[in-house]
């Protein structure tokens, strides 16, 4: 018999002002030097000076950095350890998007266990919790902040290392303020809320997926087709920003357990290729993959379609599967993602090649309807 099990070790708090919280909560952990890793376009803002006044006025002794680059390297994370390790912290804040989040992750293990962030490479590949990290998400959409996993580039060979432990490397509080999201661009909020949807519909769909991840995925699906648009149409609006955040930790909580699925596993090629940003190349596969996938799993779709409300009572259960492809369709237009990949410079002599790799990454393992190499050409084409 099959065994599953679930985990979130992260406690969250969410809400207008959840920030206040901070000086409670460094006053459980003991911290007495906190290392402050921060986006560094973040500094400027109204929500970093309002943390940081609240870090200013209480005890404990902050050392910023804020040096990042998107997709983080091994050499950010070196430079940010060696800083750490200089001031003797005790504890790790982050305030920022996935790669500022997976920066802090890092130092925090290197800070327990030592070497270079390349030695715990893979899963499970350290035993004792690293520096108690708070995770405060400035984007919705990666759930790095309830993940178990950090993705580095590795400096010299350009290569992402992905270092993953369930139990150990999820942040020990995460803050969901919807006033951090309030200087979020548009089209960074369109793409991030899309790839947190991403999460959500392939964890829904994934082989491995269980009751427990299932009814956290439909309410992510639920609330972020809800809000998105409003979010994207103005980020200080504050349900739909709370929904948002809520929505991607939501789904951040599953993919972890569940594993993801083939738009995930296209957009991590098209993304290396063409430079574009990991939210935006899986919008760009999202459509293609979902009217592919909802063949195997009409009855998930059909679920997807009543989650978005896009429900008629009189639909068979493959008209409802296909609503929930036509309003995920709309969803992508009507926060401004392009029709196909030919918009973001693909060149369809490259789709051989990007099939091939999809086979080789393996991501149907989890992936609801078997891809070969034929199948993959035939997604691409059709994303194109
Ligand atoms: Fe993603």
């Amino acid at each position: 018999m099959l065994t599953s099990k679930f985990l979130c070790p992260t406690t969250i708090h969410f809400g207008s002002g959840v920030i206040q919280q901070l000086p409670a909560l460094l006053s459980t952990l003991g911290t007495k030097t906190l290392f402050l890793v921060v986006d560094s376009a973040l500094l400027s803002t109204p929500f970093y000076q309002s943390v940081k006044t609240i870090l200013d006025n209480s005890l404990t002794n902050t050392v910023l950095f804020s040096e990042i680059e998107p997709d983080p390297s091994s050499s950010t994370v070196q430079n940010a350890f060696e800083q750490a390790q200089q001031h003797q912290a005790d504890s790790v804040l982050t305030i920022g998007g996935g790669s500022a989040i997976d920066v802090a992750k890092a130092v925090a293990i290197l800070m327990v266990h030592g070497g270079k962030i390349h030695d715990y490479e893979g899963s499970e590949t350290f035993d004792q919790p690293g520096l108690p990290l708070i995770a405060i998400p400035t984007t919705a959409g990666t759930g790095s902040e309830v993940s178990g996993s950090c993705v580095i580039t590795d400096t010299d060979t350009n290569r992402k290392m992905s270092i993953r432990h369930a139990q150990l490397n999820p942040a020990r509080f995460a803050l969901l303020d919807p006033d951090a999201l309030v200087t979020l661009p548009a089209t960074v909020a369109a793409h991030a809320g899309l790839d947190a949807f991403v999460h959500a519909l392939e964890s829904f769909t994934s082989l491995k997926a269980t009751p427990i991840t299932d009814a956290l995925n439909l309410k992510a699906i639920a609330l972020i087709s809800h809000d998105l648009r409003a979010f994207v149409k103005d980020r200080s609006n504050q349900r739909a920003a709370l929904n948002m955040l809520l929505g991607s930790a939501m789904a951040g909580m599953s993919f972890g357990q569940t594993g993801l699925g083939n738009v995930h596993c296209m957009a991590r090629f098209v993304g290396a290729k063409y430079h574009v940003s990991h939210g935006l190349s899986n919008a760009l596969c999202l459509i293609a993959v979902a009217d592919f996938n909802r063949v195997a799993e009409p009855t998930k779709y059909a679920q997807i379609a009543q989650a978005m409300g896009v429900l008629s009572q009189q639909d068979d259960e493959q008209t409802m599967a296909q609503r929930a492809v036509q309003a995920i369709a709309a969803l992508c237009r009507d926060v401004g993602i392009p029709s196909g990949l030919r918009h973001v410079g693909a060149k369809p002599q490259d789709i051989e090649a990007m099939a091939a790799d999809c086979v080789k990454a393996n991501y149907t393992q989890w992936n609801p309807r078997p891809t070969d190499h034929a199948a993959f050409v035939a997604l691409f084409e059709a994303a194109y």
